[in-house]
């Protein structure tokens, strides 16, 4: 009854729907960029490519065990990889030129998303950019470049088992990074500062290019991310690993989406790992749901590999956590976020790490309905630090 309570609480607070939000004035070019990735390392999967739905839901299975399958015990062989990937990008800049309008705030995407996450408007309503952080952010004076991720049309869509790994996701934004700042993408002047704002999976490559690559870095601001594993287990469970082939077969046809490319079953998994109720527009959830994209089995293969700890970066750091976070905190963050926590102590030669819980959001934060409060988070910060 107390809980009850609570609960109509809560629908009565959120009953009032969030306001449209005009657009501000900036320019968008999308363009796509070579980006070479140099000798990375490979894990040969030891096992076949899953010959159907059965064999994908038995990795998920596997995968649940140890995070970094196929883990210590079950040495793997390795290879290395040398090519050039297409990659997908826009690059938005206020139409008013300003001091912040020379950093760039370079946008990377999670699992299940194109770079839209980042630019989400519903079909409906195209004028509202309530859950565009892109608008807000050059509403902010600042430009952005997002990005789709290997495997995310129209970017390179390359073998999900062999090819589609973390190591190669990592090199590719470090690569993109190092064109960025030498000036060598002609879409993308020269910007003064850099930094790295991620989402779930995308921060975990930004917090890994920090690692790997701390002077390509200004400042990190790592969204739906804590550094802990223990969770990830739900989101395996809740997606149970469905061949996206079978899963939307008009927009995953099999010649091009493998068996080594997969989702979730349908919007209430959806739901599950990604949304907080009541508070999200459930026509959000379901243009979410309409278009997903795939994740791969390299990648899962793989994510062990990433390093996080980055004892090397200066760089001031912001963690803006979902309070009701499934897959990053079992959907409650209050608490794994202070100075001893594993968040914090990847950073230990920073000079500033911040975090900051939003409430009432699940993981996939831009897709609710205070996402713009938590864009004024983030933009409150970056103009705290300078950039
Ligand atoms: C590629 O990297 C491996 C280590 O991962 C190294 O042993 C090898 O020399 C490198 N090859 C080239 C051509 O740089
Ligand atoms: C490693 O490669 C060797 C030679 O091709 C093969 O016999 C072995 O089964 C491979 N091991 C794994 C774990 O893939
Ligand atoms: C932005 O676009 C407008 C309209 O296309 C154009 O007139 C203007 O020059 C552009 N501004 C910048 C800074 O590119
Ligand atoms: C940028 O282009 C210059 C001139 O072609 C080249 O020397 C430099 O290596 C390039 N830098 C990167 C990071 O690609
Ligand atoms: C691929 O999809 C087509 C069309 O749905 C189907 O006929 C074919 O059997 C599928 N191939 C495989 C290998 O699943
Ligand atoms: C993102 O995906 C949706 C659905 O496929 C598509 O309509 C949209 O054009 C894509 N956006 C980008 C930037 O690739
Ligand atoms: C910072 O963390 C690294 C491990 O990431 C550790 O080796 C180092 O001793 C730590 N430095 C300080 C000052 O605690
Ligand atoms: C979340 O965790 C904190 C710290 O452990 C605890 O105090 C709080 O009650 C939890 N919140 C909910 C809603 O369970
Ligand atoms: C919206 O987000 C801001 C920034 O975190 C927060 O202060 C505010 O309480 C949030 N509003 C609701 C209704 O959750
Ligand atoms: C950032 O937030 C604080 C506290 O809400 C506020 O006092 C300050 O004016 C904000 N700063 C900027 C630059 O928006």
């Amino acid at each position: 009854m107390f809980f009850f309570a609570l609960f109509i609480a809560a629908l009565l607070l959120v009953g009032a729907e969030a306001t449209a939000v005009a657009k501000n004035a900036y320019n968008c070019t999308s363009f796509v960029v070579r980006v070479p990735v140099d000798n990375v390392t490979l894990v040969v999967p030891p096992f076949p490519a899953f010959a159907d739905q059965y064999a994908a839901t038995a990795f998920s299975n596997e995968v649940s065990k140890q995070i970094t399958f196929p883990g210590p015990a079950a040495p793997v062989n390795l290879t290395t990889l040398t090519t050039t990937f297409d990659i997908s990008a826009e690059y938005c800049t206020p139409v008013a030129p300003g001091p912040k309008s020379t950093t760039l705030q370079i946008l990377t995407h999670g699992i299940g998303f194109n770079r839209s996450y980042w630019d989400f408007y519903l079909p409906a309503t195209p004028d509202d950019a309530q859950y565009s952080y892109i608008n807000r952010a050059a509403g902010a004076g600042y430009s952005t470049l997002s990005w789709n991720r290997l495997g995310i049309e129209p970017s390179t869509i390359p073998d999900p088992y062999r090819e589609l790994q973390s190591l190669v996701e990592l090199a590719v934004l470090t690569g993109l990074t190092a064109l960025v700042r030498a000036g060598n993408i002609t879409e993308v002047p020269r910007p003064h500062k850099v930094i790295h704002v991620g989402h779930s999976w995308g921060s975990i490559l930004s917090n890994a290019l920090a690692a790997v690559a701390p002077s390509l870095s200004d400042g990190l601001v790592l969204t739906a991310y804590s550094r802990l594993v223990t969770y990830q287990n739900l989101f395996i469970a809740d997606t149970s690993f469905h061949l996206a082939s079978l899963n939307q077969p008009d927009r995953f046809p099999n010649k091009t989406y493998s068996t080594g490319f997969l989702t979730w079953p349908d919007k209430y998994a959806n739901q599950f790992s990604f949304f907080l109720y009541p508070y999200f527009d459930p026509a959000v959830l379901t243009r979410a749901e309409a278009t997903k994209y795939p994740f791969t089995a390299g990648e899962f293969l793989t994510a062990g590999a990433l390093p996080s700890a980055a004892p090397g970066f200066q760089g001031p750091v912001l963690y803006l956590a979902a309070e009701a976070d499934l897959i990053f905190c079992g959907s409650n963050c209050t608490g794994l976020f202070g100075p001893d926590s594993a968040a914090v102590q990847a950073f230990n030669g920073s000079k500033s790490v911040e975090t900051y819980i939003q409430p009432n959001v699940g993981h996939g934060i831009n897709l609710h309905k205070n996402a713009t409060g938590a864009y004024d988070v983030v933009l409150n910060w970056t103009s705290r630090h300078g950039f």
